[in-house]
């Protein structure tokens, strides 16, 4: 079996190669032994999969996954025992774990504050950089924050480890230089602004309802408010308390389908959306209170609109080869023409790339904008 260092030592080589690991972490992920915080039993594949592996069926495969860059499930709905349908807890992939620190921009005498403490790697690296003193990680599982807290100590690092809710940040040892968050939201909670200090740094991950989802650096200023741009794409397990079932269909539509719904056709395939995870962001950032689900239909999909007010819906058929779409629309508020007017805007902008959008977070809100703060987009929304 290859020894865990050559492989870590290998790992470190690709991640410095691909330019997401930069000089000033890389003795970090070299010395942090990352499979000594993984369970026995993880779900993981060299193609970025879940397939289950346990250490005393298949010892030599799940080392190699622990120093894989893929991410690693290691709880499945919050603990529950049953069919496993939600990851809840994982160990993130390298090269996002490497890419996030980077964004951090943390030296040595930074204080930082992480939300998401899951299996504790990114914890032993921060402290292995910026010493367990300077470190304080939250955690809402109380069994994940015991694996972690065991795991630390097992690898030599004892970093303040909180079980609690990460949206509430942790007030004993603010104000943070840094806050790194590794589960995403939809709003950033204010206390992250309020124990940040001035000119500290939030990373964060953020998810918008409609989907597509982006990793955000924000900037601290002085009158508590921050603001910055998204950095690069990232699909992260939202928050326990952000997590959005949305109301059952009957709500929206108690009589037989179509009811009283409007019909139109519509040349835009809906699927153009949903298999681009950044025409989905930016839609997203535009209609903030709409969500969609599909259902399989015939040879294609039916995409079904909400909104988060239950007040409108509308349908969108899509099938594989078809010109136009039919599209049914009832309440209100027409969801498919705002959906697609959005999609219209972010191709008319030349589809820009997450880096071009920003958010301002304030103790009440947010707001996203395209390329300035001037240029509010309709992603506005009160913190909760
Ligand atoms: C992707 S994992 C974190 C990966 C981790 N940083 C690591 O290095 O292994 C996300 C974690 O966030 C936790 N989480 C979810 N909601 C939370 C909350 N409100 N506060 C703190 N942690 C939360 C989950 O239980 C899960 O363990």
């Amino acid at each position: 079996m290859t020894a865990p260092e050559a492989l870590r030592a290998a790992l470190v080589t690709a991640l410095t190669d691909s330019g997401a690991l930069t000089a000033d972490w890389a003795r970090a992920f070299a010395a942090v032994p990352r499979h000594e915080f993984l369970p026995a039993t993880i779900w993981a594949d060299e193609n970025g999969g879940d397939t289950e592996c346990s250490r005393t069926v298949d010892p030599e495969q799940w080392m190699r996954l622990a120093y894989s860059d893929v991410p690693i499930v290691t709880q499945w709905d919050d603990g529950s025992e049953g069919d496993r349908s939600t990851p809840t807890s994982s160990a993130s992939m390298p090269t996002m774990v490497a890419e996030m620190l980077s964004d951090l921009d943390a030296h040595p005498g930074h204080r930082v504050l992480e939300v998401g403490t899951g299996t504790g790697y990114n914890a032993a690296l921060l402290a292995h950089r910026l010493g367990d003193a300077n470190v304080s990680t939250v955690e809402v599982d109380p069994q994940v924050t015991t694996a972690a807290r065991a795991a630390l100590e097992r690898a030599g690092y004892i970093p303040e480890v909180v079980c609690g809710d990460g949206a509430l940040g942790w007030g004993v040892r603010a104000p943070y230089d840094r806050l790194i968050s590794t589960v995403s939201l939809r709003d950033i909670p204010p206390a992250w602004l309020s124990q940040t200090r001035p000119g500290g740094v939030i990373v964060s991950p953020v998810s918008p309802l409609l989907g597509g989802g982006a990793i955000v650096r924000l900037t601290v200023h002085g009158d508590g408010t921050a603001s910055g741009r998204f950095t690069r794409s990232a699909a992260f397990m939202m928050l326990r308390q952000q997590r959005y079932e949305g109301a059952p269909v009957d709500d929206y539509l108690p009589d037989e389908w179509p009811g009283d719904a409007e019909q139109s056709w519509t040349k835009l395939d809906p699927e153009a959306i949903g298999d681009d995870w950044l025409a989905q962001f930016a839609c997203a950032l535009d209609l903030p209170d709409v969500y969609y689900r599909r259902n399989l239909f015939g040879g294609g999909w039916t995409w079904w609109l909400f909104d988060t007010a239950v007040t409108s819906w509308a349908t969108v058929d899509s099938a594989p080869g078809e010109s136009q779409y039919e599209v049914r629309q009832s309440g209100p508020r027409r969801l498919w023409d705002e959906l697609e007017a959005a999609h219209d805007r972010w191709t008319a902008a030349g589809r820009p790339g997450y880096e071009r959008y920003g958010l301002t977070v304030t103790a009440t809100g947010q707001t996203a904008w395209l390329d300035e703060p001037t240029n509010p987009l309709g992603w506005s929304t009160l913190a909760t």
